[in-house]
């Protein structure tokens, strides 16, 4: 036979079986059109979920149901859709979740739609006093006094939501400071202001999760005549005030002589730090301040 041939009867073929394929799907629809009406109750309805499904307080809340599998939403997908797009059963989970990745977008089990970090957290919490969403803000928009952070300058982030590392384990999150910033080091001999006398100073960022604090940080006090010991607390805001990291309390200056420090003791910062602070000793220049870098008559140096 022709290629012609072929193609013509599997055209007519084809025009057979849409046709009773029509017919059949359009009889289905005027069957139950016809019983739905009168008694709308008896319909034998497949509910695969529980009741609650979209009732975020509920129990059978589709969040919870993803959490409760290990936030493993393979599942879903094999009635919802590869691309959670309605699959096999035509709820489409994109009529909600709307931003790009549907679900799989970075804000939907943690953050906001400005922040990938808390609030809020994983459990819904939007309070700074609680560990999820602890600090997170601040460090990330920059506060009155610091230039902004990263997440990769407290976390491994992931490229996606089943990258290794990122849901495949218990609470707590994971957080470790392998940038540079945290690590800074101080006092090193080629910088100008070396001083000799005083060691350099290799900070070693640990987080500890049983008491939510973080110690011996760069960003912190881990620096040349820097409170060394100073361990402040996720969720606890009075531990980061003026002259915690460097300083005494009220009093910011870092370490003099007297203290074993070389700072010069001078408390006027502004004369020789004017770039970051004013007369008032208030930050003027957060951007400036924090940032691994000394600012010192105006110029921002290594130290
Ligand atoms: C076996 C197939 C199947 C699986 C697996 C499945 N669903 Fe469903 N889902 C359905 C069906 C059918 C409906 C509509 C009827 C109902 O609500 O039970 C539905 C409805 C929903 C709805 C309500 C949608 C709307 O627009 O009303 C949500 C939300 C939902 N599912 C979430 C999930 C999540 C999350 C998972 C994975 C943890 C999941 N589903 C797994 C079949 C499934
Ligand atoms: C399906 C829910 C879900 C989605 C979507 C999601 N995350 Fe997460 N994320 C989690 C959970 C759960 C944790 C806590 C993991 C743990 O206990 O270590 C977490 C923790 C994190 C952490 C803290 C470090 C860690 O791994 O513990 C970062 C950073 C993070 N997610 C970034 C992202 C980014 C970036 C995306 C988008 C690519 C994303 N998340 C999407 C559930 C999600
Ligand atoms: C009718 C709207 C709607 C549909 C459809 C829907 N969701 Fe949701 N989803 C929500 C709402 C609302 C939340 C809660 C948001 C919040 O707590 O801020 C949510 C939360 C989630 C969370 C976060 C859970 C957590 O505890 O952090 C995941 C994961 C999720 N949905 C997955 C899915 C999947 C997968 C589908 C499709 C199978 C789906 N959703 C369909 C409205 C919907
Ligand atoms: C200054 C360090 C720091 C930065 C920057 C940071 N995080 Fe975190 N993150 C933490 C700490 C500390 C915790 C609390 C860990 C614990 O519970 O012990 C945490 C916890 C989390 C959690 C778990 C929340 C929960 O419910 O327990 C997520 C998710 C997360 N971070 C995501 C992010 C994302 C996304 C970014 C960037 C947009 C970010 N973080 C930036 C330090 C940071
Ligand atoms: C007379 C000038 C002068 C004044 C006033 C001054 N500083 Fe400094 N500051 C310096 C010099 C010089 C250095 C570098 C000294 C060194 O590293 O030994 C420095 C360094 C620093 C450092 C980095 C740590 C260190 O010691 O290297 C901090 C933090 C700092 N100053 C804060 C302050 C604060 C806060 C005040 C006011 C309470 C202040 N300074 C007042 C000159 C001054
Ligand atoms: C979270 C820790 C922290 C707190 C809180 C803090 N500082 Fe600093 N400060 C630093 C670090 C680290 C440096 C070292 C230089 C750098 O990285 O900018 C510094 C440097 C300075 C300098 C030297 C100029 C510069 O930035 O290089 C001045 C002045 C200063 N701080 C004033 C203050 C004042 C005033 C306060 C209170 C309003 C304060 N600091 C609170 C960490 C802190």
């Amino acid at each position: 036979m022709e290629l012609k041939e072929i193609t013509k009867i599997m055209k007519l073929k084809m025009k057979y079986i849409l046709f009773y394929l029509l017919a059949i799907i359009f009889s289905i629809f005027v069957f139950s059109c016809s019983e739905l009406e009168p008694n709308i109750e008896q319909l034998p309805l497949i509910n695969t979920h529980n009741v609650g499904i979209l009732d975020t307080s509920s129990n059978a809340f589709h969040g919870n149901l993803v959490k409760q599998s290990n936030w493993d939403m393979n599942g879903c997908k094999q009635c919802h859709g590869i691309n959670y797009d309605g699959g096999l059963v035509g709820y489409s989970c994109l009529n909600c979740h709307t931003y790009p990745g549907g679900p799989e977008n970075c804000t939907t089990c943690h953050g906001s739609s400005t922040s990938n970090a808390p609030p809020q957290d994983l459990n819904g919490n939007t309070s700074t006093s609680v560990r999820g969403v602890g600090a997170h803000q601040i460090h990330l928009k920059g506060g009155d006094i610091g230039r902004n952070l990263t997440c990769a300058e407290c976390h491994n982030i992931p490229g996606g939501v089943y990258t290794p590392g990122h849901v495949d384990s218990e609470l707590p999150a994971e957080v470790f400071m392998n940038n540079p910033r945290a690590n800074l080091v101080t006092n090193d001999p080629s910088t100008s202001e070396y001083d000799p006398n005083l060691g350099m100073f290799v900070p070693d960022p640990v987080y500890n999760p049983a008491d939510l604090s973080c110690s011996n940080t760069y960003c912190h006090g881990y620096f040349k005549n820097g409170n060394l010991d100073n361990s402040p607390v996720w969720t606890d805001p009075a531990t980061s005030e003026c002259g915690s990291c460097h300083g005494d309390g009220s009093n910011p200056l870092p370490k003099i002589p007297s203290q074993g420090g070389s700072h010069p003791t001078d408390t006027d910062c502004y004369l020789c730090h004017e770039g970051v602070v004013d007369a008032n000793q208030n930050i003027i220049n957060p951007s400036k301040h924090i940032d691994g870098l000394l600012n010192l008559f105006g110029n921002n140096i290594k130290y």
